[in-house]
């Protein structure tokens, strides 16, 4: 029954839109179902949804779950989730005895159907930043593995001050869009991190070992590079996206990286990116005892201005502000199906709010030529009214109250 339906809207989608499938050959992601188990307010969950549906708006009163489930959509792609929470604080806290949480899902990317499944255990009443990975059938595999098979995108109300807030946060922003098109981005992050906090506690320590200090510094150049050159081409790869958005609407923010030996790695270029960052951090190692800071890529920041405007984004208005992020948003999901050939999740938490009636509508209306599955949350429906004809709305309350009594118990 189900499999009749899939390929019957396949198959009419394929006659009625030859010319866009060609535009675009890559697939988009669609979940059409989804299973929580042990998740924050959510003792179990199992949500139908009808096949290849490209919106679904999550609807409820403050507090009932929306993020909740947003956050639990987003675990089927690698990382920390929507959140970055710590993967202990997900287990409910009304239920002492659960340790383990879980996520599984059917995806479906043009004609395959996948089966993925993620979980986390607290176990020995231990932490860990672990979770397991499912594809398939295949049990224990990497978050890399995931990646390949489910990427998503998100806009979330704490990224409302992304602009006026810390670089910090800019910079993981940054990185996440990095780590969708260089795959190797997370791990090389993580590698130059380690490496410069093992730096610094020997230079604090007041350790003169030079071979393990130019270890480390060859290893801050070899990973740094990498990383500085990941988010330059992110940047510019974001920045050559043409034809998101209505630019009256959404006008795409100039993008620029600022400090963090920026402008020097940029003069010298991809190959000796390293050997100037390891030189670098040797020069720094008496700055660095003196003063406790030596600069580095780990510092750079991202700058946007709103191009007709000619202001920097954080001196632009709330509602601006979130119009250039969706800007950036979308020109990524674009950027993501012309070079990975294939659209990730879009998951936009609250994205209406702050918008005018014009902005919202036209949001409605670049939600609605996505040709991916896109999920909305809001208090009510009315700003979805455009979507009706297309989008499954689900009331989270009414989820709530139809789970099995043992699901609580459990
Ligand atoms: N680990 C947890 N265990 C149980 N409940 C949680 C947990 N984390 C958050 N919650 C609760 O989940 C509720 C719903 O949160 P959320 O999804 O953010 O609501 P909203 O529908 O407004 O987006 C909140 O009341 C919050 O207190
Ligand atoms: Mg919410």
């Amino acid at each position: 029954m189900y499999a009749r339906s899939r390929e019957e809207k396949l198959s009419a989608t394929a006659q009625s839109d030859s010319r866009q499938t060609k535009e675009t050959s890559a697939a988009g992601m669609f979940v059409c179902r989804l299973q929580v188990a042990h998740f924050r307010n959510y003792p179990f969950l199992r949500l139908e949804l009808p096949a290849d549906c490209p919106q679904i708006v999550l609807t409820g009163k403050n507090g009932v779950g929306k993020t909740n489930l947003m956050e639990a959509v987003s675990f089927l792609a690698p990382g920390k989730g929507l959140r970055q929470a710590k993967f202990s604080d997900i287990l409910p806290k009304e239920n002492e005895r659960a340790t383990a949480w879980g996520v599984t899902a059917t995806l479906h990317r043009g004609d395959e159907e996948i089966e993925v499944g993620t979980d986390y255990e607290k176990i020995d009443g231990k932490n860990s930043e672990r979770r397991r990975v499912r594809i398939n059938g295949a049990a224990g595999l990497a978050q890399t593995e995931l990646g390949h098979v489910c990427s998503a995108v998100w806009l979330t109300p704490s990224m409302d001050r992304l602009f006026s807030g810390e670089p910090s946060g800019r910079r993981r922003f940054l990185d996440r869009l990095a780590q969708a098109f260089f795959e190797n981005h997370a791990s090389a992050c993580a590698a130059y991190s380690q490496a410069l906090r093992q730096w610094g506690a020997l230079i604090r320590d007041g350790q003169k070992d030079d071979r393990w200090l130019s270890a480390l510094e060859t290893t801050l150049g070899k990973y740094g590079a990498k990383v500085a050159v990941a988010r330059r081409e992110t940047v510019a790869i974001l920045q050559a996206v043409s034809g998101t958005g209505n630019p009256a609407v959404f006008p795409r923010p100039v993008l620029a990286l600022k400090g963090g030996w920026e402008e020097d790695l940029a003069a010298v270029g991809k190959e000796d990116g390293a050997v100037f960052i390891q030189n670098s951090f040797a020069r720094a190692r008496e700055t660095y005892a003196q003063t406790g800071s030596a600069g580095g890529i780990h510092t750079v920041d991202l700058t946007a201005v709103h191009r007709e405007k000619n202001m920097p984004a954080a001196a632009c208005s709330t509602g601006e502000q979130k119009a250039l992020l969706i800007s950036i948003l979308l020109a990524h999901v674009k950027a993501m199906s012309e070079r990975k050939g294939a659209f990730p999740l879009v998951l936009f938490d609250e994205a209406a709010a702050h918008l005018d009636f014009n902005r919202r509508e036209a949001l409605m209306g670049e939600i609605a030529a996505l040709k991916t599955q896109v999920w909305l949350t809001g208090t009510d429906a009315r700003p979805f009214e455009s979507l009706k004809d297309t989008a499954h709305f689900v009331a989270v309350d009414e989820l709530l109250r139809d789970a099995p009594d043992w699901a609580a118990a459990s």
